[in-house]
């Protein structure tokens, strides 16, 4: 069966391109990159990797990178561009709640931006990821901020987020794609992390990082602005497999 992601494959190509989005570029990609450190020569596998320009950044920073994606048209853009321009990373199609094609304990990093809250199996893809990480390798990974799935209300104060239901999973619309069959999942922070526990993964960082841009422009709305320096977008953790 096409993965639902298929169908928006190129459209997102056309807003990551080869550097990322604003988000990614201002806001995620340097936190993600200082919690990795130096990465050359290390094995790194790009989880949920989609149309593949982290990996390609990631090789460039002379990673030896490993992409996966459930999506055969966001690995068809990233094959296009290693074909175009080779520097030598792996892509491989499968969900990553079953990476078997990945030999255990044979990766030294994990990174996955925007995929988590994408993953419907993300109890399996944890798992995984504890299975194929060398004992003391590192997972990296950033989700929109649980938080943003709830309403954002204005009142004479300015905004704020009025939260009904924080603790319930839900599957819910993808928010940058609502027309579509494409969804995401709101899951609370608890559900992540007991999970992540419980196969010996530590935190070492976690970071809840503000967004003063919207779709990539200046803010011009007071109150907004206000609300978006206090409300966090995004979240980004380390994690070190310790056992
Ligand atoms: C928002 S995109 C993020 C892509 C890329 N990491 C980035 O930051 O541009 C989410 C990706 O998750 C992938 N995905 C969703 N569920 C998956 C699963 N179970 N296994 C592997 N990839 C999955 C989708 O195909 C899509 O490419």
């Amino acid at each position: 069966m096409p993965a639902s992601w298929d169908e928006v494959a190129y459209d997102y190509h056309k807003t990551v391109g080869e550097t990322g989005d604003s988000y990614h570029r201002t806001y995620v990609n340097p936190v993600i990159f200082d919690i990795l450190g130096n990465i050359n020569g290390l094995i790194v596998l790009d989880l949920a990797c989609g149309q593949g320009y982290l990996s390609r950044i990631l090789a460039r920073k002379g990673a030896r990178v490993v992409g996966i994606d459930i999506s055969e048209k966001m690995l068809e853009i990233a094959q296009n561009s290693e074909k175009a321009e080779p520097l030598g990373v792996k892509y491989i199609r499968c969900n990553s709640g079953d990476m078997s094609e990945i030999a255990d304990e044979s990766i030294d990093c994990i990174v996955s931006t925007f995929g988590f809250h994408d993953i419907k199996e993300i109890g399996a893809t944890i798992e995984e990821c504890s299975r194929v990480l060398k004992s003391g390798g590192k997972l990296v990974f950033a989700i929109p901020h649980p938080f943003t799935y709830a309403r954002r209300v204005q009142d004479e104060e300015g905004y704020y987020l009025q939260i009904r239901d924080y603790m319930s999973i839900k599957e819910i619309p993808h928010p940058k794609y609502k027309d579509t069959e494409v969804v995401a999942y709101h899951r609370p922070l608890s559900y992540y992390f007991e999970r992540l526990f419980s196969v010996g993964m530590q935190i070492v960082a976690f970071r809840e990082v503000t967004a003063e841009l919207s779709r990539g422009r200046p803010i011009k709305d007071k109150q907004l602005l206000a609300y978006k320096r206090e409300i966090p977008g995004f979240l980004v953790v380390g994690l070190v497999k310790v056992m």
